[in-house]
């Protein structure tokens, strides 16, 4: 049996730059989707996983990501005056439990890598899962819960993929399939942002990952790479040398919600998958007589 996975690392460090002036002051990863920010989506996926402990890599301008992970006393005490007790144990679900979440400062965002890396001291000896908060899954069950029925098969270091056009390789990190399932097959290779001809396939790494703590040691010597940032891939190309990499092909669809058209269409289909809002949404909708832009 593979070590359990306990600990998600969250990086929540970044600048936000396709997003602006949206996230000047605000961090992205508090955007709503319908009404809940990224990061709850994320750490309730993690939950879902079995995840216990939620580890938040932060940066300035992120001290509201902090609250929202609080208690908010007044909040709560005008709920219950009001009797407004779905609101109330709305709120308090979303909780992680007392001491269960640790929040760690990358002063400088110097890539996902090195983002990673600050929290190398809180995750210890241990596997740790990483979520990237701007990349919403929808999938039944979450993304992090299928990636660890593979884990607990296969042990060693888990990653998410899925398709894309080939045209649109060239903008991400993409892998080398070997044998196995989509449930959990041996990943060969991978490489980050390559040409649409060396591409190694159409899958592209999308923002799951369950990794050994030995990356840690790779990430503390990683040079700067693409863009100038420390990249994760690039440490994770090394462990690939003397670890097991698994690909997870996972079931649902992903929104890149640190873009603007992701966002948006992350909105449009959360609103409508929500009963109490999918009525009025189609009517708004039907209002705007969209047809002309189809
Ligand atoms: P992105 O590249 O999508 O985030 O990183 P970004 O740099 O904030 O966005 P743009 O490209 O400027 O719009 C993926 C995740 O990694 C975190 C981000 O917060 C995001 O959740 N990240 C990235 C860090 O924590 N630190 C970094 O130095 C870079």
């Amino acid at each position: 049996m593979p070590k359990r996975v306990r600990t998600a690392v969250f990086p929540v460090a970044g600048l936000g730059t396709r997003f602006l002036p949206a996230t000047k002051a605000l961090p992205k990863e508090m955007l709503t989707v319908v009404d809940r920010p990224l990061i709850q989506y994320a750490v309730d996926e993690a939950r879902e996983a079995g995840i216990e402990h939620f580890v938040f890599v932060t940066g300035r301008n992120k001290g509201v990501i902090e609250d929202h992970f609080d208690r908010q006393f007044e909040l709560e005490t005008t709920l219950e005056v009001r009797g407004k007790t779905a609101a109330l144990s709305e709120l308090r679900k979303d909780l992680p439990s007392a001491g269960r979440t640790s929040f760690t400062r990358q002063q400088e965002p110097l890539g996902l890598g090195h983002a990673v890396w600050c929290a190398r001291d809180i995750v210890g000896d241990n596997p740790f899962a990483l979520l990237l908060p701007d990349m919403l899954f929808k999938g039944e069950p979450g993304v992090l819960r299928q990636m660890m029925d593979a884990y607990e098969e296969a042990g060693g270091n888990i990653i998410a993929v899925e398709e894309v056009p080939e045209q649109e390789v060239s903008s991400y990190g993409v892998i080398a399939r070997g044998e196995g399932p989509d449930t959990g097959f041996r990943l060969t290779g991978m490489v980050e942002k390559p040409k649409r001809e060396a591409a190694p396939s159409n899958l592209i790494i999308s923002g799951r990952y369950i990794l050994q703590p030995q990356i840690f040691n790779l990430l503390a010597n990683q040079t700067r790479g693409a863009g100038g940032e420390i990249q994760l891939t690039d440490a994770m190309q090394t462990l690939m040398h003397n670890q097991d990499f698994t690909g997870v092909k996972y079931k649902g669809r992903s929104f890149d919600c640190g873009a603007k058209i992701g966002f948006l269409t992350a909105n449009v289909v959360y609103a409508l998958d929500r009963e109490d809002i999918r009525e009025g949404f189609i009517k708004e909708l039907r209002k705007l007589d969209l047809g002309e832009h189809f």
